[in-house]
């Protein structure tokens, strides 16, 4: 990898008050490696209870948010306002938010700009499906996914990218590390020519998509591979604690 390791654990619609209090409480007193930028993103509706019992080694993550200023946008949360609970990154992209509630790229890039703007920091997700990398059109749905938010978005310094291949994700197929490894090089090679050498070689590109405490560390090993955004295996406080010290 070529920036600090990274690993976001998604927790997406799951969890109560009750099981969640118990995962802060393993996290707490899970040893975690201190050269890691550990996230993990709970539902809005206790992304508070998270942050105000959680350790301070693990940021707080929303998993989408309102593309504006808030306002009258009936069931949205705005960006200033995870900003004023202490919430430091948002999700954006995610194959879930794309494909089942259908999102676009381009107010998925509008997200992230105006996310950025009011410095929250976005993990920006990109990935094919299965139907698309087996009609060999991997890279060009990657990168289509990676020009809308070029497109957009200026300041590259509070971006990690998620390479999450759609046919991985919750389905335990995760790509070997070849095939991460071969979609991660491919997008940073995107950046140095569509962006900049310096955006390339600086930014996060982390993996998603089936990773667990058994696969993660081959996949770490990769020279592309920066990190993990961790759906299923994130639930639990002591394998998440594994994908966190597999750098
Ligand atoms: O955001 C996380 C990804 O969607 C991966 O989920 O680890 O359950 O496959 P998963």
């Amino acid at each position: 990898g070529t920036g600090k390791f990274f690993v976001g654990g998604n927790w997406k619609c799951n969890g109560t008050k009750d099981s969640i209090t118990k995962l802060v409480a393993d996290l707490n007193d899970a040893k975690l490696e201190n050269n890691v930028d550990i996230v993990v993103a709970p539902p809005y509706i206790y992304v508070d209870q998270v942050k105000q019992s959680l350790t301070d080694h693990i940021e707080i993550s929303a998993q989408n948010c309102w593309v504006g200023k808030g306002g009258a946008f009936t069931g949205e949360i705005s960006a200033e306002q995870l900003i004023d609970i202490g919430c430091k990154w948002v999700i954006l992209g995610h194959s879930e938010r794309r494909h089942i509630i259908g999102e676009d790229d381009q107010f998925i890039g509008k997200k992230a700009a105006f996310a950025l703007s009011q410095n929250l920091k976005v993990i920006a997700c990109i990935g094919e499906k299965l139907e698309e990398r087996e009609t060999g059109k991997t890279f060009d749905v990657c990168f289509q996914q990676m020009k809308s938010f070029a497109d957009i978005i200026l300041n590259w310094m509070d971006v990690v990218i998620a390479y999450e291949p759609v046919w991985a994700i919750g389905t335990g197929k995760v790509a070997t590390p070849q095939q991460a490894q071969e979609v991660h090089a491919a997008i940073r090679d995107w950046l140095k020519k569509n962006v900049s050498a310096e955006v390339a070689s600086s930014i996060r590109i982390i993996y998603g998509g089936s990773v667990n405490g058994s696969n993660c560390s081959e996949l770490a090993k990769q020279q592309d591979i920066d990190g993990f955004l961790v759906g299923g295996a994130s639930l639990k406080g002591s394998e998440f604690a594994i994908i966190v010290n597999s750098v």
